[in-house]
């Protein structure tokens, strides 16, 4: 059997992704430790709080055992190729996931590996966080569709994914990102593909946050791109999520953030550690959402 991959929500069908939602919740008895005995590579080639934990321990509540490894000490196409280090672990291991700079080598890793590879966030995209957030949304409104998610701040690699997986659920996504810093038209053609929900784009964050049920944002500075953090400050300085904004959303609209933040910047301390965040439940779902999506990329189904 050929290995399935998650380099982005979309390698899961909609009813695949409520599987994967259905696995997250089930209990964790009921997932059979599928795998016991088992080894799981995770490789970072960036800092991970929430990502490395969280998948340490989903690894090891499904009866594996993970095995951590800073990218330097791989030094992908540096030390060896991308598919010399994947054919060598993939056979050590029954799962391999990394976080990278370049997209391009999650994919060149799915293309020779002969079991599941995860994309534990790239320069594209990040996944298991949207995984997360679908099932902290899914916990409170019991399903996303006919829900308005707005994300606003920098259309990066959160957004990306984000978008993809709540349009999959039937939501409406409205996103509010300054020009330059938005989602591009072969983008938004993209998503609007996406069946079955809907996507709007605003530069004025208020636009975007009007009536929502859901505010995201993410950083401004993204990893790797410390250099531009003062440049993207000024940029997105009248894009912070703060009381204001929130005002504009429903009366009873959550605030999410991936984690980490930067409280003055993209929130302001009043939103992220007031009575509207759901930061916390969103971080911890971080584990039970990767447990969910690891056992059904190893064949478990609800
Ligand atoms: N949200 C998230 O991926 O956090 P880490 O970078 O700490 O893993
Ligand atoms: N967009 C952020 C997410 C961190 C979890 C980054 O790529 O650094």
């Amino acid at each position: 059997m050929t290995a399935r991959h998650l380099l982005e929500v979309t390698d899961l069908s909609a009813a695949e992704l409520e599987q994967v939602i259905a696995l997250s919740v089930a209990p964790i008895a009921a997932l059979g430790a599928p795998l016991r005995g088992q080894g799981a590579a995770l490789i970072f080639e960036k800092p991970s709080n929430r990502t490395r934990q969280s998948m340490e321990m989903a690894v090891v509540q499904l009866g594996g055992h993970p095995v951590y490894t800073r990218g330097d000490e791989i030094g992908f196409d540096i030390r060896e190729s991308v598919e010399d280090v994947t054919r060598i672990m993939d056979g050590y291991h029954h799962l391999l996931a990394a976080r990278v700079f370049d997209h391009s080598i999650v994919e060149r890793m799915a293309n020779v590996s002969s079991v599941p590879v995860v994309n534990m966030l790239s320069d594209r995209s990040h996944p298991l966080q949207a995984l997360a957030d679908v099932l902290t949304m899914t916990q409170q409104w019991g399903t996303l569709g006919g829900r308005t998610v707005a994300y606003v701040g920098d259309y990066n690699n959160v957004a990306r994914s984000l978008a993809r997986a709540c349009l999959m659920l039937g939501a409406q996504v409205r996103l509010g990102c300054p020009v330059g810093h938005d989602a591009s038209a072969d983008e938004l053609e993209i998503l609007d593909g996406i069946a079955h929900g809907a996507i709007s784009q605003f530069a004025d964050p208020a636009d975007a946050v009007r009536g929502a049920d859901a505010v995201h944002t993410d950083t401004w500075t993204s990893m790797g791109q410390e250099n531009e953090k003062a440049l993207r400050r000024a940029i997105f300085s009248t894009y912070q999520v703060d009381d204001a904004l929130m005002a504009l959303a429903s009366p009873t609209a959550v605030f999410m953030h991936c984690l980490p933040a930067y409280r003055g910047d993209e929130v302001a301390a009043s939103v992220i550690d007031g009575p509207r965040s759901i930061v916390l439940q969103q971080g911890h779902n971080r584990m039970h959402a990767s447990r969910g999506l690891l056992a059904f990329l190893v064949g478990v189904r609800p």
